[in-house]
């Protein structure tokens, strides 16, 4: 089941993204961004008695002349390593995506393995207008708007990216 995450879950979030990625970093970026009030969408993949996946989506201003567009920045996504490739973390990002455009969203921008994003509409060649601290094949975009990112513009992240 993919539900959105509450607090009780934090622990075990915790756990599942520290086990994921093999280290703490990923862990305290969602932390952090959650404390900064910075996670836009965060769901887990749970059963009956255990969290297995989790995504986060946090806000991601794009400025150009005269406007800025809200966009989201898909980061992290994790399965524990014992449940992987058994379609979680396809049913993770296709949800997260899914509530990221019913919140009306022009954009996701994601850092990540150019062999896996593009099954989920992701393209390095839509993030190639954008002026952002990450250029080339892992640096992908998704229009959630026909050509919303055609006009490009400067990409800004959640501060706890500390980019
Ligand atoms: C990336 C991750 C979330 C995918 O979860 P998952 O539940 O295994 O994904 P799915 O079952 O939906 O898809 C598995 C497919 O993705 C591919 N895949 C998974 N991670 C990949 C990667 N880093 N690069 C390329 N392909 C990858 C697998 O090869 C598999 O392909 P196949 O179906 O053709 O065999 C999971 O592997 C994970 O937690 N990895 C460690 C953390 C990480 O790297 N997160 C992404 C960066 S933010």
């Amino acid at each position: 089941m993919i539900r959105p995450a509450i607090s009780s879950d934090y622990p075990a979030i915790r756990a599942v993204v520290r086990h994921a990625f093999a280290q703490d970093d990923e862990a305290n970026l969602v932390e952090q961004l959650r404390a900064d009030g910075d996670a836009l969408v965060e769901l887990v993949s749970a059963t009956d008695i255990a969290l297995r996946g989790h995504i986060l989506y946090s806000p991601l201003k794009i400025e150009r002349d005269g406007e800025i567009l809200s966009a989201a920045a898909l980061a992290p996504v994790s399965v524990l390593p014992a449940f992987q490739r058994a379609g979680l973390g396809k049913a993770l990002i296709e949800a997260g995506n899914a509530a990221c455009a019913d919140l009306g969203l022009s954009a996701i921008i994601v850092l990540g393995h150019p062999d896996y994003y593009p099954r989920f509409g992701f393209s390095a060649a839509a993030a190639e207008s954008l002026q952002a601290p990450f250029s080339g094949p892992a640096f992908m975009a998704l229009e959630l708007r026909p050509d919303a990112l055609k006009a490009g513009g400067r990409v800004r992240y959640a501060k706890a990216f500390g980019v």
